[in-house]
């Protein structure tokens, strides 16, 4: 396995370019599966959760090419010939569970391996089958794989009532409704920039979609959809990812294509914290006002609330701040896993439950640290930016899920670091 040693090198200064959302890409695949026309994306991320995605694809019948170097997937699903998304590809990615919904409004049936669990939490998805109900669907649920079926052969449009807003639950109704017969309408629907992007990629595909973006989504079903190119859209949390770098450590970095609106709740504690976000023609411009951060306390919530996918990003950068900030994870419950290794190299956190108390220390000390999520393997990172010495961290596989070229990226604006193949 992999490692990436980083050493604290002071200030940085540069451009990083932000590539399309991992996030989006992986609800905006499935949707080939909604027609017989082809679907082009371009913009993609080149991740190993999109090759995991195209592997699931295939293995369903649809054709994915990969082309421009991967930026560009070519997508044509005009036979499906299998309608059976194994476990052994599920449990690699949860996102998997989103071929389901259209799937099963496609063809009438569907059998997809429950996802199981992940480090993060337990992961339920008890939202996505209630709402394929809600729409006629019939599921039973054998030896940890979900039959569905449509008894008429169509999905019918219905009300679906979300108790909380579910990104995932939200893209699998959202897709279901589109080839539904009738009217479907999500009430306490997610609103990420996400759902919006797979949303505008339906409607040029001919679905009849409006309130994306709001908690009350109203689709009217239609007997087919059409091919269509779509750009993914920018990847928010690589974007306040690479934000929080020259925030930790110093220096002015310009992220391109980094747009505000994709993360004003993230902004606007950053600004909080004493870092300057300036929208310029090519992106965001940030650099810390001071010297030093200063504490701020942050609770993780559904868009446009702060994104729980940033908070251990956030973590690192507050265990050099002034003073003690409180960071409540209100979305998963057990996202706090890059405290103990932060707490390796010196940091000050105690735990309790969802909530995480940070008191800030000078510096940070480099370690060796093992990555244990997505999140967290690029929040250690972070944390090795500013450290004093070297950080090694290990199980670099995690970060490979969600951030393309991290070290060329991060070379590119003055940082030390290196990946480090296994012997
Ligand atoms: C999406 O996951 C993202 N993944 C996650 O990003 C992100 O953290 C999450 O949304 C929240 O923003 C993708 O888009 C591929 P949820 P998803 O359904 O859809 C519970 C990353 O790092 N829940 O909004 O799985 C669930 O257990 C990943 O890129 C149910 O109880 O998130 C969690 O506690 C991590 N029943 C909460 O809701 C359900 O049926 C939010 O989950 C579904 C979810």
């Amino acid at each position: 396995m992999d490692s990436i040693v980083v050493t604290g090198n002071g200030p940085l200064s540069g451009q990083i370019p932000i590539a399309g959302a991992k996030n989006a890409c992986l609800t905006l695949m499935p949707a080939t599966l909604l027609s017989e026309e082809p679907l082009t994306l371009t913009n993609a991320p080149r991740l190993s959760d999109i090759r995991t995605m195209t592997d699931l694809l295939g293995s369903l019948g649809a054709e994915v090419s990969t082309l421009h170097n991967g930026k560009v997937l070519a997508m044509s699903s005009h036979h499906i010939n299998n309608h059976m998304a194994h476990y052994d590809i599920v449990r690699k990615m949860r996102a998997s569970i989103l071929v389901l919904g259209p799937m099963l409004a496609r063809e009438g049936h569907a059998v997809v391996s429950l996802p199981g669990g992940c480090a993060i939490g337990a992961r339920p998805v008890d939202l996505h089958l209630r709402a394929l109900e809600s729409m006629g669907a019939e599921l039973e649920l054998k030896d940890g794989y979900v039959h569905a079926s449509t008894p008429s052969g169509r999905l019918t449009g219905g009300t679906v009532e979300f108790p909380f807003a579910s990104v995932g639950a939200t893209e699998n109704a959202l897709m279901a409704a589109t080839l539904a017969k009738g009217t479907t309408v999500l009430k306490g629907a997610a609103r990420e920039p996400e759902i919006v992007d797979l949303a505008r990629c339906l409607r040029k595909m001919g679905a009849r979609i409006e309130g994306d973006g709001t908690e009350t989504i109203t689709i009217e079903g239609v007997d087919r959809l059409n091919g269509a190119t779509h750009p993914v859209v920018t990847d928010r949390i690589e974007l306040g990812t690479y934000m929080l770098a020259p925030a930790i450590c110093g220096g002015e970095v310009e992220l391109l294509g980094g747009r505000k609106d994709l993360l004003s709740a993230f902004c606007d504690k950053l600004d909080e914290a004493g870092v300057e976000i300036d929208q310029t023609e090519q992106g965001l411009r940030v650099k810390r006002r001071a010297d030093h951060i200063r504490a701020v306390n942050v609770t993780t919530e559904p868009f446009p609330g702060f994104p729980t996918d940033l908070q251990a990003q956030m973590m690192a950068l507050l265990c050099t701040a002034d003073g003690v900030s409180v960071l409540e994870e209100t979305i998963f419950e057990n996202r706090f896993m890059h405290a103990p290794e932060l707490m390796r190299m010196g940091a000050t956190i105690d735990v309790h439950g969802g909530t995480a108390t940070v008191t800030g220390v000078r510096t940070l000390k480099g370690a060796p640290v093992m990555a244990t999520d997505l999140r967290a393997s690029v929040s250690l990172i972070l944390a090795g930016l500013a450290a004093e010495g070297e950080t090694t961290v290990s199980r670099v596989y995690h970060l490979d899920r969600g951030y393309e070229h991290v070290v060329r990226k991060l070379e590119g604006v003055g940082a030390r670091i290196e990946r480090v193949k296994a012997q």
